[in-house]
C-alpha cells in the first residue's frame, strides 16, 4: 500500500474483492485522520488562546481527541489491518480548501463545525443495521466526548467576539466555513459509504 493512501486508488476489481473486515478497517483510519486532525487544530490553539481557562479546557479537549483517535487504532488492529497514512481525508479536503487559518476565531470555528460533522457521522454510523459490538462500544465512547466539546469550543467564541469584530463577523465566520465543509463532506460520502461495506 502506498504511504498515502486515497480511497481513488482502489480500482473496481480490489474493490469487489474486499471483505467488509478491510472496508471497515479503511473507514476507521479515515476516522482516526480527523481525531488526529482535530487535536492537531487544538495544538495550535494552545498556542493562540492562552488564558487558564481556555487552557485547561484545551488541554482536556486535546486528551480526549488523542484517546479517540487511540481507540479507532486499536479497533483497527483488532481488524487484523495496520493504521495507514490516509492522504486524501475529510479534514485534508477540509484544510484544502478553507485555508490558512488567521486566527484563534478561525481555528475554533474549524473545530466548531468538523465536532458537529463528527457526531453526526458516528451517530449515523451507530444506526446502520449489523455494526458490530465492538465498533457500537468505540462509536459510544467517542461520541460521548462530543456534547462538552461542542458546547465549550462555542462559549469560548462568544467570549472572544468582542476581540474579534463581534458576534455578527463570528456568526459570518461560522457561516463561511460550513458552507465549505458541506462541499467537501458530500465529495466524500461516497467513500464513506462504500466502506461501510454498502
Ligand atoms: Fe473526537
Ligand atoms: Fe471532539
Amino acid at each position: 500500500m502506498p504511504s498515502a493512501f486515497t480511497v481513488s486508488q482502489l480500482s473496481p476489481e480490489i474493490r469487489d474483492r474486499m471483505s467488509l473486515e478491510q472496508r471497515l478497517a479503511l473507514l476507521f483510519n479515515f476516522y482516526r485522520e480527523a481525531e488526529m486532525h482535530g487535536a492537531r487544530l487544538l495544538l495550535n490553539l494552545h498556542r493562540h488562546i492562552t488564558d487558564g481557562d481556555s487552557q485547561i479546557k484545551l488541554t482536556r479537549h486535546l486528551s480526549d481527541e488523542c484517546r479517540h483517535a487511540w481507540l479507532w487504532t486499536q479497533r483497527i488492529d483488532e481488524l487484523g489491518a495496520a493504521p495507514i497514512q490516509v492522504g486524501d481525508g475529510y479534514q485534508s479536503r477540509l484544510g484544502r480548501k478553507v485555508g490558512l487559518p488567521r486566527h484563534a476565531i478561525d481555528l475554533l470555528a474549524l473545530t466548531l463545525i468538523a465536532e458537529s460533522r463528527a457526531i453526526e457521522r458516528y451517530q449515523l454510523h451507530a444506526k446502520q443495521p449489523g455494526v458490530d459490538a465492538r465498533t457500537l462500544e468505540v462509536l459510544k465512547a467517542v461520541s460521548a466526548d462530543e456534547p462538552w466539546h461542542l458546547s465549550w469550543v462555542g462559549e469560548k467564541m462568544k467570549e472572544l467576539a468582542p476581540q474579534y469584530g463581534g458576534q455578527a463577523a463570528v456568526d459570518r465566520t461560522i457561516e463561511k466555513y460550513r458552507a465549505i465543509e458541506r462541499e467537501v463532506y458530500q465529495s466524500f460520502l461516497a467513500d464513506e459509504t462504500f466502506l461501510m461495506g454498502k
